[in-house]
């Protein structure tokens, strides 16, 4: 059998500490792979001025499957001054290389599973009708558009003549804009394609037909962002109608669906949204299941798939002598791509260690013992970054 190459881009901070642990249950596990390390991050925007130089880019190319830790993002002003000497004053401005890669890889796809692990002390609870505390079982899974809506960048603050005078034709933006001096307006476009929202709700109903789910929902605002939001869940009505009659398709307002969150979390199942709803849903449901520790993600396009862990590089924690933080998030997203590329056994095995740990709950980081992170969590009985890894492994 040829052994895949799989990208491995630890980035910034943690993102180096919980890929490694990643790398380490992979091969406990018998997964057999060679990692090709690619360069990203801080430490290559300060002597390059490039957080995602073009060899990195080539990797992925080449090799298709990217197993991506953290990065760490510092806005623009802060990012330039720290710049290499030479490097300076040459009008080098910083992009994040996570959302490069999304949008240079046509990544549109993001899946964010939020399932509950039983005996994880961090998972959501209720007061139900009786008095009793209910701890609602969550097994959501989010489909976020990933390249567009809000966040693609196509924005203004004082917009040229062109843009404001086109804008100017739209009844609405005459009625509640069209006195207010053009100096004194900001705009960010909200735009949705019908190519990329058929995508993300096919890969939405497709996942709940071959994983057994009954309902998708469409997690929106189509009764006030009726262009967008309203072409999002009309395609979806029609998908559903033609493709997909067997499952169920629900229809909620991102607002309300934040309020239900913590009333009936366990009723829904497939939840598909475009980019800044399914940003807000799906952090929403991870905060029921455990929060960052927990939140594994995919990035998929045609061609290239990238798996990444939703938290950040946490610069506070990446020093120190022995690693607190939790690699579970990093783990689940090393398994969400042992699914994509068909080694669902490994993945399963995986995945089923991690939640016997869990269940057992002998061994637990700082975050699952709700304790403060500082070095002192592992004197308190905390388990280390390597030490929950270790005993993932022994279960496996
Ligand atoms: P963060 O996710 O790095 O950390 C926030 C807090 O969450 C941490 O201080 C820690 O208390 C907790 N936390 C995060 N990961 C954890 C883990 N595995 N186990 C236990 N606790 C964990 O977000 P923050 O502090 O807002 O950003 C730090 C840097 O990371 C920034 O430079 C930011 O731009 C970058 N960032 C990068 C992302 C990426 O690479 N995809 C995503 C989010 C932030
Ligand atoms: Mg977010």
């Amino acid at each position: 059998m040829i052994k895949r190459t799989i990208v491995a881009l630890p980035g910034d901070g943690i993102g180096t500490v919980v890929l490694e642990a990643a790398i380490r249950v992979l091969d406990a596990a018998g997964f057999e792979a060679n990692y090709e390390f690619g360069d990203i991050g801080w430490e290559f925007w300060k002597k390059e001025g490039n957080p995602l130089p073009e060899r990195t880019i080539k990797l992925l190319q080449q090799h298709k499957i990217g197993l991506f830790g953290a990065i760490t993002s510092k806005p623009k002003d802060a990012a330039a001054a720290e710049l290499a000497p030479e490097l300076q004053g040459k009008g080098l401005v910083y992009a994040s290389p996570i959302v490069g890669m999304r949008q240079l890889f046509d990544l549109d796809i993001c899946i964010r599973p939020c399932k509950t692990y039983l005996g994880n002390p961090l998972n959501f609870i209720r007061r139900g009708a009786d008095g009793n505390i209910e701890e609602p079982f969550v097994d959501v899974v989010i489909f976020r558009q990933n390249t567009e809506c809000l966040y693609s960048g196509v924005e203004w603050t004082n917009p040229s003549d062109q843009v404001h005078e086109a804008f100017l034709t739209h009844k609405a933006f005459l009625k509640n804009f069209g006195k207010v001096p053009k100096e004194e307006i900001s705009i960010s476009a909200r735009i949705f394609t019908k190519k990329y929202t058929g995508r993300i709700l096919k890969a939405a109903f497709e996942y709940a037909r071959n994983n057994g789910y009954k309902s998708v929902t469409v997690c929106e605002k189509p009764n006030v962002i009726r262009e967008t939001s309203g072409m999002m869940y009309k395609m979806a009505q029609d998908m559903q109608k033609n493709e997909y009659p067997e499952i169920q398709l629900w229809n909620t307002n991102i607002d309300a669906q934040m309020m239900w969150l913590t009333k009936n979390p366990e009723n829904y199942g497939v939840i598909v949204a475009g980019n800044m709803f399914g940003d807000i849903a799906s952090d929403g449901f991870a905060g029921l299941i455990g929060g960052l520790g927990f939140a594994c993600s995919a990035n998929l396009g045609e061609e290239i798939a990238v798996f990444e862990p939703t938290h950040g590089s946490a610069p506070k924690y990446a020093d120190y002598p022995v690693s607190i933080v939790n690699p579970i998030a990093m783990i689940a997203s090393a398994g969400m791509m042992l699914h994509h590329i068909g080694e669902n056994g490994i993945a399963d095995r995986i995945e089923k260690a991690v939640a016997e740990v869990i269940a057992e709950g002998k061994v637990r980081t700082y975050d699952m013992m709700k304790m403060t992170g500082s070095p002192d969590v592992i004197k308190q009985g905390a388990a280390s970054t390597q030490q929950m890894a270790d005993a993932i492994i022994a279960k496996l």
